[in-house]
């Protein structure tokens, strides 16, 4: 009997890989896009960095092309360990982190690992569009807790405390947030720590930008509950390779033996090419100082994008990002559909921006907009261009 599973009916290509495909379409007719869609940095990885890695390449040896044990290397791990000591003053053992394919592969085998179906899991609203497929991939019950533009995107603990129950798998936090930019305050923090103990579920954070932050700082859940708190880690936004797909998972030591073995099952093991390079980075005397010179030129470009909304769509509302690469903007002041504006915004004015619609069951009249990938000039045309397009009817 031939035919599929109807879980895989659910899956979509994602928004911006469906972007970037089409990009692909519009350079080989020669079209320009101002890219304000994508979360891909436009700053490489250090010189020293990939100058050490072209040494290596030069050997006569296995080390960069052989298989790795599916957990990562510990010489990884053990950086990574470091890292989040320096980073966070977490103590965090090497065994306690499991190297990923990327974000996506952390967050599958993450999934994979403590769903079954029925299970209920929070997800923000908005938030990063890659969790829901995933969810309803594995048949969880999802309830959508809101956060709104007026409370900068901050989820309010009380309705998360109606949100939750004895039945409760997990609650998913971003922070800082894809698509809105908000770290989480620390207050909300310590009060779903407390809910966590309360229901017994557990607390994934999404820590992808934690190193992107322009004001204030990045809370580790894990601090406030290490026993509760599986965190979600990727190297594609710092330091910058997200084709070389590396991420990885850092929580209790059960629930890391558990999603090394479905990562095991996906990938057998990461790259082992981006691992020596990651190792490199976060052991060398530039890890800390990249990433504030990333920071310094990130922030310049988010006050840009900013500046030129304020001065071109004056009744958009945002809030001011203190982290990530991106700006939710709401246009309901003067389009209806985020997503017909997208399109036509692609189409006829050379822009790319993601639709709310992907992020929000309410926010379906925003874009978001990244301001990492462009100059800060291109930023501000692509902006002016959005001003045309929404002021000629779009
Ligand atoms: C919040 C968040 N989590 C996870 C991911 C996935 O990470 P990766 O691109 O490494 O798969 C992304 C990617 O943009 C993201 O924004």
């Amino acid at each position: 009997m031939r035919g599929f599973s109807p879980r895989v009916e659910l899956l979509r290509e994602s928004p911006t890989r469906k972007i970037d495909a089409l990009r692909e379409r519009l350079k080989q007719e020669r079209k320009d896009i101002i890219l304000l869609s994508t979360g891909q940095p436009s700053i490489p990885p250090p010189r020293e960095i990939r100058e050490i890695l072209m040494g290596l390449l030069a050997e006569d040896s296995m080390e960069l092309y052989g298989y790795t044990p599916s957990q990562g290397l510990y010489e990884v791990r053990d950086a990574i360990s470091e890292d989040l000591k320096r980073l966070g003053g977490i103590d965090v053992p090497p065994e306690q982190i499991v190297l990923t394919a990327g974000g996506q592969g952390a967050m599958f085998s993450t999934l994979a690992a403590i769903l079954e179906p029925g299970n209920e899991v929070v997800l923000i609203d908005p938030t990063y569009f890659g969790y829901k497929p995933l969810l309803d991939y594995f048949g969880a019950a999802v309830r959508k807790v809101r956060a709104s533009l007026e409370g900068g995107f901050q989820p309010d603990p009380e309705a998360l405390k109606s949100a939750v129950s004895r039945k409760t798998k997990a609650v998913i936090l971003v922070t800082p947030d894809n698509p809105t930019g908000r770290a989480l305050r620390e207050d909300v923090a310590k009060a779903v720590a407390d809910l966590a103990r309360d229901y017994d579920f557990w607390v994934i954070t999404d820590e992808a930008y934690k190193t992107l932050i322009y004001d204030g700082g990045h809370v580790f859940m894990y601090k406030l509950a290490p026993e509760l708190t599986i965190s979600i880690n990727t190297f594609s936004k710092d330091p910058a390779i997200p084709g070389w797909r590396l991420g990885y998972v850092y929580g209790p030591p059960e629930a890391v033996r558990k999603i090394k073995l479905v990562s095991e099952e996906v990938v057998y093991c990461p790259p082992s090419f981006a691992q020596r390079l990651v190792a490199i980075y976060l052991r060398s005397d530039v890890r800390m100082r990249y990433i504030r010179e990333v920071v310094d030129a990130y922030r310049r470009r988010r006050d840009v994008a900013v500046q030129a909304l304020r001065q071109y769509l004056p009744e958009a509302r945002f809030a001011v990002p203190s982290g990530s690469m991106f700006i939710f903007v709401d246009l309901s002041a003067y389009v209806e559909s985020g997503e017909r504006f997208a399109e036509t915004l692609l189409e006829k004015y050379g822009v790319a921006v993601v639709p709310g619609a992907y992020f929000s069951d309410y926010y379906k009249a925003a874009v978001r907009i990244s301001f990492v990938a462009e100059t800060p000039e291109r930023i501000v045309e692509g902006v002016r261009r959005i001003a045309e397009a929404v002021e000629e009817g779009a």
